[in-house]
């Protein structure tokens, strides 16, 4: 272990990280769970109780795990769980299923309120893909009430007679593995075929529901979310002290994810946007492969995700470390923009505050400029929204109705001139968005990315660096 750190360390692509940080304590890895700062059993029975709240007196809502998706042949994308799927229960293994019942019933001789059911160990399966949990572990290791093999599941009656509205959440075709008859396919079959026509909530309500629950982030989440948007911040300041011309797209992503894994983070929250010269006009550019030109700006938007939440946070950097006049005349004014964004970013406003205050400083800045004569012809340069919530998605589950203490939401207004547009071509070429993570409070916004240099003066000074 000590050599391949070591090589990792001396390799010149690789020596960025300075101090790669030592892990927390290891905890056994008999279940292969080595993290210790996981959400807790009782975070996540928490999250089942506020929902069995919403259910309706004999309602059941059924959660699904994601299906396994193939990418090609033998090889399964990475896999990734259901976000609400996890939430409610911390589960990170495929082919599972979660019942919430709003009353206590009778299950296999069991009085319960809650039924996890997930694979059974298979020791053949294991040789290849490491441990899993089993029945047993899963109740004990993640606190649920009752578990149980899907295969005994499969041969269980099931409280329907006693339930009166069933809300199932979506679940996108899972390929139906032949070798198997207890998979996603198989469960999902399973309870169609088992549960009683005619008692169908509709699946508005789970959504809406799952969505008020996520919209506010407990303590323990947000600190996960810090963690994750800290070594976010880490990795665009890595960035802005290594970029330099001729470096290409992907090795700028190369330097931000090596400090997300080094750091812990187990994925990207979304894939690592570096869209250099041209490619900063295009919103959410990751072919990543162009080399960046001296002048080029570049659009750094990245997230990590950390135990399943995401940072996402945007740096537009110049590539050679110093802004010309004009570029930073259009950084200037999306920073303006985005001040008065964040200022709007408080409990009780509604959610298109902060939107409505950046478009119009943007608005008032490009007429100045000279760039557009009305307003109507904003849109051509700002063509997205300012905010969306940030939590296990990127693009997280939230009602959109007035702004609630407790909520993460994004404040990123950008400025796009593309090649050809009607304006000066002094212009052309030049893509710029600043994205930062609020945290709405009863009282001033928590700029939660503060952490990575945002103002023009302070990015050049961490890249002259
Ligand atoms: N930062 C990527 C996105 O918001 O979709």
């Amino acid at each position: 272990m000590r050599s391949i750190l070591f090589a990792l360390l001396t390799t010149p692509a690789l020596a960025l990280a300075q101090d790669v940080p030592v892990p927390m304590r290891l905890t056994d890895d008999v279940h292969g769970v080595y993290d210790n700062d996981l959400l807790s059993p009782e975070f996540h029975r928490g999250r089942r109780e506020a929902l069995r709240a919403k259910l309706p007196v004999g309602g059941v809502a059924i959660f699904f795990a994601s299906p396994v998706r193939n990418r090609s042949n033998d090889v399964d994308y990475e896999y990734h769980q259901d976000p609400n799927f996890y939430y409610l229960t911390g589960l990170r293994e495929p082919e599972a299923l979660l019942i919430v019942f709003k009353e206590p019933r009778m299950i296999a001789g069991e009085t319960t309120d809650e039924l996890l059911v997930v694979q059974d160990r298979d020791p053949q399966s294991e040789v290849w893909n490491g441990k899993s949990m089993g029945p047993a572990e899963a109740k004990e290791l993640l606190g649920l009430k009752s578990a149980m093999g899907a295969m005994r599941f499969k041969n269980t009656e099931l409280p329907w007679k006693a339930a009166d509205a069933i809300f199932s959440h979506r679940v996108d075709d899972p390929a139906d593995d032949p070798h198997s008859s207890t998979d996603l396919a198989d469960l999902l079959k399973h309870m169609e075929v088992t549960a009683p026509a005619g008692k169908e909530g509709g699946p508005a309500d789970i959504r809406r529901w799952m969505a008020e629950l996520r919209e506010l982030k407990t303590e323990e989440e947000l600190v996960l979310m810090r963690k994750a948007i800290d070594i976010t911040c880490e990795a665009q300041k890595e960035l802005m002290r290594r970029l330099r011309p001729n470096m290409t797209e992907y090795q700028t992503e190369a330097i931000v994810e090596y400090v997300f894994k080094t750091n812990g983070a187990e994925h990207e929250g979304f894939p690592s946007i570096q869209g250099g010269g041209p490619h900063s006009c295009v919103l959410h550019y990751i072919t990543n492969r162009r080399t960046l030109a001296d002048g080029d700006l570049l659009v750094s938007d990245i997230g990590a995700e950390y135990h399943g939440y995401t940072a996402d946070v945007t740096r537009t950097l110049p590539a050679n470390g110093r802004f010309t006049k004009d570029q930073r005349a259009i950084y200037d004014l999306v920073l303006a923009a985005q001040e008065a964004g964040i200022a709007e970013a408080r409990a009780g406003m509604p959610f298109r505050a902060p939107h409505n205050a950046a478009w119009a400083v943007i608005v008032k800045g490009m007429k100045e400029l000279g760039i557009i004569k009305e307003e109507s012809e904003l849109r051509r340069y700002f063509m997205h929204g300012t905010s969306h919530y940030l939590g296990l998605d990127v693009h997280d589950a939230g009602t959109y109705g007035d702004l609630k203490a407790g909520s993460v939401i994004t404040v990123e207004p950008g400025i796009y001139i593309a090649k050809d547009s009607p304006c000066d071509p002094r212009w052309w070429g030049i893509g710029v968005r600043i994205e930062d993570d609020i945290l709405i409070t009863h009282g001033d916004p928590v700029n939660l990315s503060a952490g990575a240099p945002r103002k023009a003066d302070e990015v050049e000074a961490l890249m002259a660096r």
